[in-house]
């Protein structure tokens, strides 16, 4: 299943380093390549020999060879991963990576990769509790690398608690687990909306909302990760994203023009914008003075996109929409399921804690058309796109 997967794999001074022979050998034996990169001073822990020996490669610990001046490139060894396992990672080159110190070959080559990193620390109960190395752990995940949290048992200090290595076997599995999941969206094409929708007053005012778009560019970033082909529909937000065909748009008519120009030809719709539901009928030319002792603005209804994609739907497209309530949660949610014709719904309700528009998190339950609820914990709305990508998958597998 790893066959001709290129991993790196760092190994730095803790000494649980002897468990990366194991790891190695472990992925040589699933037919991946594996380079070691070690620091220096994890060669008083394991012998480069060793993981030489069992990678088939030299094992990389200086910028350069001193007998022949030979440069290792950590650019190179970059670029050539596919990922990075930095197993075991010490609190020491943890603190490193969580601050961009590269002083040796290692963190270099952490700096300079562009493949998924992940991470699994080795430490003594007290170091690894200690609330530097937990901000540096934090951290590193806010920044988008992958934490392979250690295990709890007995530790090398005879102290016991967390802070063991996680076994080289439930890393292995891991990893594989995340190569299963990088393709499994593989050639579908995916239509997903973000953000708020500005309906212009006058040439400097809107009627807007507080949606900061990230729940859908995290959808977004996770469908790419997965191998989709995503174009982004995305109202006013200050997010950036690589990888998808991103369409900028101000207004709910935009928003509406954009997805069917984008409609046909998408696999999957995911509609997790904020789109407003009203629009003032007249949009004054010029800026409206203060004088007037009283001022109403009409409004008209906006085009509701997602049922008129659920109107469009043919029998292959996936539609999944969002839905925003504050009372009656669940039966809204139905209602808005089979009303607007969706596949399933991700539901969100502004009674839950750190859930919503303004937090970097959320609370979600999804409904799907046979009735089934799942409902999610707290968590990062990182976390909230895998389990949505995750359901979106298994929904598309059982049909
Ligand atoms: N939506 C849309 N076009 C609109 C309004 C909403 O496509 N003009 C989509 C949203 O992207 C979301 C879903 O409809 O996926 C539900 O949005 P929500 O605001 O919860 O519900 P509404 O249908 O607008 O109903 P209400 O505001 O009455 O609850």
């Amino acid at each position: 299943m790893l066959k001709g997967k290129k991993i790196l794999i760092g190994v730095t001074a803790s000494i649980a380093a002897y468990k990366a022979i194991y790891l190695v050998r472990l992925f040589i034996k699933e037919g991946a390549e594996v380079q070691v990169v070690m620091t220096p001073n994890a060669k008083d822990f394991v012998t480069p020999l060793t993981l030489s020996a069992l990678s088939n490669r030299p094992v990389l610990i200086e910028p350069f060879n001193p007998d022949d001046g030979e440069w290792n490139s950590h650019v190179d060894l970059g670029n050539w991963a596919d990922i990075m396992i930095v197993a075991p990672a010490s609190a020491n080159t943890l603190a490193k990576m969580a601050n961009g110190i590269a002083d040796n070959l290692l963190l270099a080559t952490f700096l300079a990769a562009k493949c998924p990193v992940f991470f699994a620390p080795a430490m003594d109960l007290d170091m690894y509790k200690h609330p530097a190395t937990q901000n540096n752990v934090k951290k590193l995940i806010a920044d988008g690398f992958n934490l392979i949290d250690s295990s709890a048992g007995e530790l090398a200090s005879g102290l016991v608690g967390q802070g063991r290595l996680q076994e080289p076997e439930i890393i292995l599995q891991i990893i594989k687990e995340f190569f299963a999941k990088k393709n499994d969206l593989k050639g579908k094409n995916i239509l997903i909306t973000a953000g708020p929708t500005y309906e212009n007053i006058d040439p400097v005012r809107f009627i807007g909302n507080y949606s900061s778009g990230l729940m859908g560019f995290s959808i977004a970033k996770e469908a790419v990760s997965r191998g989709g082909n995503v174009t982004l529909v995305s109202g006013p937000v200050n997010l950036n994203i690589d990888s998808v065909n991103r369409i900028d748009v101000v207004n709910a008519d935009q928003m509406y023009n954009a997805c069917l120009e984008n409609y046909s030809k998408a696999d999957i719709i995911i509609m997790a914008a904020a789109v407003a539901d009203y629009t003032p009928i007249n949009c004054e030319n010029s800026k409206i003075k203060k004088y007037k002792s009283k001022l109403s603005i009409d409004l008209k209804p906006t085009v509701d996109i997602l049922s008129k994609l659920g109107e469009l739907k043919s029998d292959k497209q996936i539609l999944v929409g969002f839905a925003l309530e504050t009372d009656n949660e669940i039966e809204n949610a139905k209602s808005k399921l089979k009303k607007k014709n969706l596949d399933f719904i991700v539901l969100n309700s502004l009674k839950d804690k750190g859930a919503g528009f303004k937090y970097d998190t959320n609370k979600i339950s999804i409904i799907d058309i046979n009735d089934n609820i799942q409902n999610f914990e707290l968590k990062s709305k990182k976390d909230v796109a895998v389990d949505i990508i995750d359901k979106l998958v298994e929904y598309i597998n059982s049909h």
